[in-house]
């Protein structure tokens, strides 16, 4: 029976995971590269459906979800988000540090 639970808590959070990847890739693409948008969605849509289902499953059990699930996400979702932008930062810095030099 735990094994059963601790699945479920995996797949829990494996879910919350999807969804939070998902959310923050579509920012970045909703932004930059429209032509996934789409298809992100789409991807996003049943990673909803398994999300609930598995916290149905883990209330009708009456088991709590892993604690670090939020902290879990809000590092991919840092990560996602923050990463192309300093990219972005980052080279148009360099850019403006050679300009100078070629002029
Ligand atoms: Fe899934």
């Amino acid at each position: 029976m735990k094994e059963i639970e601790y699945i479920l808590k995996l797949d829990h959070a494996g879910g919350y995971g999807a969804i939070n990847i998902y959310s923050a890739q579509l920012l970045i693409a909703r932004l930059f590269y429209k032509d996934i948008v789409f298809k992100l969605e789409e991807m996003l849509s049943p990673e909803r459906e398994h999300y609930k289902t598995f916290n149905n499953l883990l209330l009708a059990r009456s088991t709590r979800p892993f604690s670090t699930i939020k902290f879990w996400a809000e590092q991919c979702e840092t990560s996602l988000l923050y990463k192309p932008i300093f990219f972005m930062v980052k080279r148009s810095t360099e850019f403006a540090i050679w300009l100078p030099k070629k002029l």
